[in-house]
């Protein structure tokens, strides 16, 4: 584990979501405090330039910026882009990965219970939610650790929700997914700090985003959000990038293993069983 100067380093944050929502936002907020970006997305379509283009984005603020379009959950893919950033590690000398963030929305939403039986959750939908949404982030972070690329002060964040803790309709598969995914940061907090790297879990407020968008009933779900927050509106994506990117300093790492609200106090407030 490396432990340099910052001005000595090329500082790089891989970023698992990169296109959309809470990881675009946090690309953007590290690139403008000089970190380089390895991000990865699913696109399609014009979804997949619009995430060209932030990449280019991402390059005119003068940072490097590499994308990679693929299936985060991939075993396959995830090899290839360790590999690439092995080499990109072998190249130069001064490459630290300081931030890893785990921002990946790719769950099945609808009920585990319905008359209709083809309206309900089944095995391969669960299975893949738990993986994408949760098993994803120990991988991506045992091979990170496997080949060396994590250092000293290196930053985990994994995004996760209220529905760690609460029943929300349709979105139970997601639900088990945040309590692992929880879980999962605790316990890397207590495995990594030893090599001094932290790990933490992001609550978001409900945010407008196109993932959540698919959560039935979600426009209401946001107004009532907005209504019982105390600052009378709803959380941005710009919220969670700017609480990442003071969270990253490496002056100070004795926050670990938490989940933290980043919701302006939405969640003190009872709104979700009333909608
Ligand atoms: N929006 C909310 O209200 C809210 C609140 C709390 C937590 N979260 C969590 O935040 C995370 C990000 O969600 P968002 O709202 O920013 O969603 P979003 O749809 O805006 O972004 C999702 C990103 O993940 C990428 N992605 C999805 N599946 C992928 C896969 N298999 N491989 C690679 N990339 C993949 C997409 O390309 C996109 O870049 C999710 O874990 C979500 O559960 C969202």
């Amino acid at each position: 584990m490396e432990n340099r100067n910052i001005a000595d380093r090329n500082l790089w944050a891989l970023i698992l979501g990169c296109s959309s929502g809470f990881g675009k936002e946090t690309a953007l907020e590290l690139a403008k405090s000089g970190y380089n970006i390895y991000g990865v997305h699913l696109d399609m379509g014009t979804n997949k330039e619009k995430a060209e283009q932030f990449r280019q984005v991402l390059e005119q603020i003068g940072v490097k910026a590499v994308f990679f379009n693929v299936n985060a959950a991939d075993d396959k893919n995830r090899a290839d882009i360790i590999e690439f950033i092995k080499s990109q590690k072998a190249k130069d000398p001064n490459h630290v990965l300081r931030v890893v963030i785990h921002s990946l929305a790719f769950g099945a939403i609808g009920p585990f219970f319905s008359e209709e039986s083809k309206e309900m959750l089944n095995k391969r939908q669960i299975e893949m939610t738990m993986d994408v949404m949760a098993n994803s982030l120990i991988y991506w972070v045992q091979d990170l650790f496997k080949n060396n690329l994590l250092a000293e002060n290196s930053r985990i964040f994994a995004m996760t929700s209220i529905g760690s803790e609460r029943a929300i309709i349709s979105y139970g598969a997601v639900s088990a997914a945040k309590a692992a995914l929880e879980a999962y940061i605790r316990q890397l907090a207590v495995e990594l700090a030893p090599y001094k790297i932290t790990a933490n879990a992001i609550m978001a407020g409900l945010t407008a985003t196109p993932a959540a968008a698919k959560i039935p009933g979600f426009e209401k779900m946001l107004a009532h959000a907005r209504e019982q927050n105390p600052f009378q509106r709803n959380t941005v994506p710009q919220d969670v990038a700017k609480a990442i990117s003071l969270l990253v300093d490496e002056k100070f790492y004795w926050i670990t293993g938490a989940t933290i609200k980043v919701d302006g106090g939405e969640s003190i407030l009872n709104f979700i069983e009333t909608v």
